[in-house]
């Protein structure tokens, strides 16, 4: 009954209270409320809007129907970091050995690809062996001992936001504001953290393409953790073009251990140190940005990054071999060199049609349940900017079997816009947003 009455009052433009969102949300994860009332409910939500206090009730009422992460007993700094997903977004697999390395413990729980973007589950996933599936008594004991876990929404963390939040893929709803707010920010406050990054990508291959959206998002998001004691800072960066070069699950992996090791691409380099650096500030353990930037770069730089990750690899199942040996990988059975159609600039490298020619090429999912093959996708060497001659290589495609190939030819084709001029792209990281309000990036 009271599902049905909150129906009706959001769907005429009212509002649902604290206790009420409590309750629902409870029953919900019990399996007293059914999906097709819940659905209702989200679809009233998606049309009608969630005002600052429900977003708030509603967050509290998720991270309320499960556990959470205790990890009050670690002497730590706890500081996670989340994007809203980009494609070539490898950057959790860098950041969170790296910051680990420096003594601020990272329990990051990631998500799979959804839509066009791709996953952290997913890449992890194509290490042999690497498990994601980690109880909270499991991760509670790789952060105390390792600094980090990378692992999955337990069943126990905020159950009803896990079945509302596949509801809403399947209902048209996951496009809302207060609902992405308060899913993101119920998952990440139930991890115990004492702060929090966000990485809000703009550009034609976000989520929100557009930079208003994100800086709301952010502010939301921002709000939702202060009501909780938990500082967030978000940078805005751009996903108006891949990040880095390898797009698709293992290649990404073997790029970000490449970084790791000191000989990642530029820009996704940048990026990892201005997230890096925001963490180890909220996290306490520098005074400045330039000291965080050092600390970093010489933990890459003596391998002790690297060497992180090989043993959070080793802890989670996986085979620790891959630092040493990318070939541990799984690999493509076909891959093939795309030359530039004529000479002229890269003007645009569009996200968004890589990454759903990735999911043509089988290593990104359509629906929930689809398998993903971790061995497909591209390595886009070609940057917007540059100026190319016909016939040089672009890109690598890397499938399955010809027609994968196939597949991806028609994707560079459609992906890389080649001009007489270059467009310009998006700063790398534009803004930074902190409870005081948004202000222009500066690296210093
Ligand atoms: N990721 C989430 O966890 N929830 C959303 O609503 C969107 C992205």
């Amino acid at each position: 009954m009271l599902a049905h009455r909150l129906i009706e009052r959001k769907r005429d433009g009212g509002k649902i209270e604290a206790g009420e969102w409590r309750a629902l949300a409870s029953a919900y994860a019990k399996g007293h409320v059914p999906d097709y009332q819940m659905a209702a409910l989200l679809m009233a939500c998606y049309l009608r809007g969630l005002d600052r206090t429900e977003t708030a009730a509603l967050t509290e009422a998720m991270i309320a129907s499960g556990d959470t992460l205790d990890l009050s007993d670690i002497d730590r700094p706890r500081v996670d970091k989340h994007s809203t997903g980009g494609v070539g977004d490898k950057v959790s697999l860098v950041l969170a050995p790296l910051i680990a390395s420096l003594g601020v413990a990272v329990p990051m729980m990631s998500g799979r690809s959804l839509g066009h973007t791709g996953g952290t589950l997913d890449k992890l996933e194509s290490i042999p062996g690497f498990r994601t599936d980690l109880s909270l008594e499991q991760a509670r004991a790789h952060v105390k001992r390792l600094n980090c876990a990378l692992m999955a929404q337990t069943p126990e963390i905020a159950p009803a936001d896990r079945k509302m939040y596949s509801l809403r893929g399947a209902t048209a709803t996951i496009e809302s504001m207060p609902l992405i707010a308060s899913s993101i920010m119920s998952k990440k406050l139930a991890e115990g953290l004492t702060g929090l990054v966000l990485d809000i990508k703009r550009g034609s291959g976000a989520f929100l393409p557009e930079l208003d959206r994100g800086l709301e998002l952010a502010k939301t998001m921002i709000e939702l953790g202060a009501d909780h004691g938990c500082p967030v800072v978000a940078l805005v960066t751009a996903m108006d073009r891949p990040l880095g070069r390898a797009c698709g699950n293992a290649l990404e992996v073997e790029e970000s251990i490449a970084t790791l090791k000191g000989e990642g691409p530029s820009d996704l380099l940048e990026v990892t140190y201005a997230l890096g650096a925001e963490m180890l500030l909220l996290a306490g353990t520098v005074p400045d940005r330039p000291t965080a930037r050092r600390e970093m770069e010489e933990s890459i730089g003596t391998g002790a990054a690297a060497a992180q990750f090989q043993r959070i690899i080793e802890a989670q199942g996986g085979n620790p071999g891959v630092v040493d040996d990318p070939a541990v990988l799984p690999q493509a059975n076909e891959c093939e060199i795309f030359p530039a159609p004529r000479r002229g600039f890269i003007a645009r490298v569009e996200p968004r049609t890589i990454g759903r020619g990735i999911i043509e090429m089988g290593g990104g999912r359509s629906t929930v349940t689809d398998r993903v093959d971790p061995t497909v996708g591209f390595v886009i060497t070609a940057q917007p900017g540059d100026f190319v001659e016909g016939g040089e290589p672009l890109a690598t495609i890397f499938a399955a079997d010809r027609a994968g190939i196939e597949i991806g030819r028609r994707t560079l084709r459609n992906a890389i816009h080649l001009a007489d001029e270059a467009d310009l792209p998006l700063p790398l990281v534009s803004h930074r947003v902190t409870a005081a309000g948004v202000e222009l990036y500066t690296p210093d």
